[in-house]
């Protein structure tokens, strides 16, 4: 099963946001990212909306023709406009509204009742949800309790820990992605993921369907320009170890 690459635009919004002008074009950005192999774009509309705002949702689902993913905390406000664009997929993560990023999975035990009202409203509009989650199997029991079609696991402890003792890094997505695969729970992953650490979490992973990566992807193009760039990523998630 080969591994989907989303490509997370916010850092594209934030450099247009610098200026108030519309350069780099957003749009085109996501349209030219397709062009050049991404199997996904994906969004965080944070509540300051310093990075992509919410009036970006509506045209990028209306040229996004592989997957439109939008992430975010579910407040009402997020809802809302999650629930008029109708993505492919909405990854809930529960950051604070100043965070510089998204820096822990959801407790899905402590939040069940929450996360099954949040849930249901977006099932109810055929959008498949994933919960950012860390590798930890009653969480994931919990994630399943809840609705969730998928988790996404938190992967910035294994790149953290990658050139410290890689094999102990992914030990726990492993054990966890198995139990994933035994309750019939996809499985996402996403956070700091770069071109150093990528093809070990794919290559030892098993039954991961995507990887959004947002940053590291980004920083690189600066060098090596977007489309060398994708063509990178993509090898390195599909060459074999
Ligand atoms: N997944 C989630 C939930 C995120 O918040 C982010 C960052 O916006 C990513 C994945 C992508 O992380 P990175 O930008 O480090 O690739």
């Amino acid at each position: 099963m080969a591994v989907r690459l989303s490509v997370n635009l916010n850092k594209v919004a934030l450099i247009r946001n610098a200026r108030g002008s519309n350069h780099p074009d957003l749009i085109q950005f996501a349209k030219d990212c397709e062009e050049f192999g991404a199997q996904g774009i994906t969004v965080h509309p944070r509540p300051d909306e310093r990075h992509v705002r919410y009036n970006d949702l509506q045209p990028l689902k209306d040229i996004v023709t592989t997957e439109f993913n939008i992430e975010g905390n579910p407040t009402p406000e997020f809802i809302a406009h999650v629930l008029a664009v109708k993505p492919h997929q909405v990854t809930l993560v529960p950051d604070a509204p100043d965070a510089l990023t998204s820096d822990a999975g959801w407790d899905t035990i402590k939040y069940n009742a929450f996360l099954k009202d949040v849930i249901s409203q977006f099932k109810q509009h055929d959008i498949r949800v994933s919960l950012f989650i860390d590798p930890d199997n009653d969480l994931i029991a919990g994630a399943k309790d809840v609705g969730a079609d998928r988790i996404e696991f938190y992967t910035g402890p294994y790149a953290d820990n990658y050139f410290v003792d890689k094999e102990k890094a992914i030990k726990p997505f492993v054990e966890a992605a198995k139990y994933c695969h035994s309750i019939k729970m996809g499985i996402n992953a996403g956070h700091d993921l770069n071109l150093d650490n990528l093809n070990y979490f794919c290559s030892e992973v098993p039954y991961l369907q995507e990887v959004s990566i947002g940053h590291a992807l980004i920083s690189d193009a600066l060098y090596y320009g977007i489309s060398n760039v994708l063509a990178m990523y993509l090898y390195q998630i599909n060459k074999t170890r």
